[in-house]
């Protein structure tokens, strides 16, 4: 489903389509690395999307400039891989995502809650969409 940016409240450009669907693989690997992040096997990249709740894509003239995707169950949905290609960057797309992806969480969870969870780098950008620290850490292990 494709909406109007204007309609995501954002600045971003008249040509750039916010579209609730994942991207490709292809795409995923794509934009990843435009921003300098691993870029995992096509094939992992497939499975991953395909176990996501959904995605939104920002396209202009046919091409992926921004995604973001939803992960999670009926209790939790997590916003992930919020990405914005470097050239469109600080011009509305990545809000126009968020606001999207929400729309999808609320959707998918019987809690009206969506989380994340930020580099420390971008929690401005959260902070000026609304989200707020809720005094938890992100804690990993290897298995
Ligand atoms: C983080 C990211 C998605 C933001 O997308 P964007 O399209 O540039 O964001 P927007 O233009 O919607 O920004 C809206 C506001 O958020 C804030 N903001 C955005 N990026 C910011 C940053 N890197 N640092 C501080 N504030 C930021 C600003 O207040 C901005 O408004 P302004 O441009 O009028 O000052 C994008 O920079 C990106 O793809 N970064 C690399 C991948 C990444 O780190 N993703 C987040 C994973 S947790």
């Amino acid at each position: 489903m494709a909406t109007s940016p204007r309609a995501a409240g954002a600045k971003i450009g008249e040509m750039i389509e916010i579209e609730q669907r994942l991207p490709t693989p292809t795409e995923y690997q794509h934009l990843r690395s435009a921003v300098g992040w691993n870029c995992p096997e096509v094939a992992d990249c497939a499975a991953a999307l395909a176990r996501s709740i959904g995605g939104v894509c920002a396209v202009e003239d046919g091409r992926l400039v921004g995604m973001g995707r939803i992960v999670g169950d009926v209790f939790y949905s997590f916003i992930v891989d919020v990405v914005v290609h470097p050239g469109h960057q600080r011009t509305g797309v990545g809000s126009a995502i968020v606001r999207s992806l929400e729309s999808v969480a609320a959707h998918a969870n019987v809690t009206g809650k969506v989380g994340l969870v930020a580099a420390v780098d971008v929690v401005p950008f959260y902070a000026h969409l609304g989200y707020e620290e809720t005094g938890s850490l992100f804690m990993s292990q290897n298995v």
